[in-house]
């Protein structure tokens, strides 16, 4: 029970990384608020969750929409006091291609790469800028923030999606510093390649799979590794740590 009474918020706990982690989280005591705008993925979540005997609730949320995050915060508070845990987690890439380019700069359309930021770098902003406040309340709190290896290397393809992890990894660094002094973390996890919806597409097409498997551990990574990164960071066991930027890559970055 390494969450036992604390409160977390995970966005995009509908699928994927954030699904995975919102089940170690409950079952790891903590009181689980699944916030995400997939209505039917997320109200599943709870539901499996709910029937499991933890404590979790949908609240459906777009995390680029100021006043739809605002009142989501508030909704929390009334509900539980207080929050400890805010898992940045959600944000669109490789599986939202028929919506938003993902391209090299030259090909990205400014709409698309306006779409791409607003999600992927906002929604960590507009999140942190109304639970910061609740922390500094208290205190105290944990603030896990989902990069991509591409907010780090130089990753090809994706120009607008790897500008907004890059700026998830500057944002962290800043927020520890800034808010270290009321006993609350920012850290960052760098995922490589995760078996999620998001790459489904990707790892379809058997060339580029392989190439996702060439890191040391040669094998694309399961969406429980990255929660149970997640859960190091935001639980008490990481007290001393803040401001990392923690790539789970299989290696990948290193060789
Ligand atoms: N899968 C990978 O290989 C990989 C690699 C590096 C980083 N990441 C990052 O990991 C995070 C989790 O992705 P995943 O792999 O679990 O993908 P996923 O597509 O399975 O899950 C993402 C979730 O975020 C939700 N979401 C998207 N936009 C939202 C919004 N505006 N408001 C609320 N919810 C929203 C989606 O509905 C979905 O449930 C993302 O930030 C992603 O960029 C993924």
């Amino acid at each position: 029970m390494r969450l036992k009474d604390k409160v977390a918020i995970i966005t995009g706990a509908g699928s994927g990384q954030g699904k995975a982690s919102a089940k170690l989280f409950a079952s790891e005591g903590a009181s689980v608020v699944i916030a995400e705008w997939n209505e039917e993925n997320g109200k599943q979540v709870e539901q499996e969750l709910v029937n499991a005997g933890y404590t979790a609730v949908f609240m459906k949320t777009d995390i680029s929409n100021e006043e739809n995050v605002r009142s989501v915060i508030d909704q929390v508070v009334e509900r539980f006091g207080r929050i400890d845990i805010l898992f940045n987690n959600a944000g669109i890439g490789f599986s939202s291609r028929s919506r938003y380019k993902m391209a090299p700069l030259l090909e990205t359309p400014l709409g698309d790469w306006n779409q791409i930021l607003s999600i992927n770098l906002n929604g960590v902003y507009l999140m942190s800028k109304y639970v910061l406040p609740i922390m500094i309340k208290q205190e105290s709190g944990s603030i896990v923030n989902n990069s991509s290896l591409n907010g780090v290397l130089g990753v090809t393809g994706a120009d607008a999606y790897t500008a907004s992890k890059g700026g998830v990894v500057a944002l962290t660094r800043v927020m520890a510093v800034d808010y270290g002094k009321h006993n609350i973390r920012v850290n960052c996890i760098c995922p490589g390649a995760i078996d999620t919806p998001m790459i489904a597409e990707v790892l379809d097409n058997e060339k580029i799979a392989k190439s996702y498997a060439t890191n040391p551990l040669r094998r694309v990574g399961k969406p429980e590794e990255i929660a149970h990164a997640a859960l190091f960071l935001s639980s008490d066991e990481s007290s001393y740590i803040t401001g990392l930027i923690m790539p789970v890559d299989g290696g990948w970055s290193v060789a």
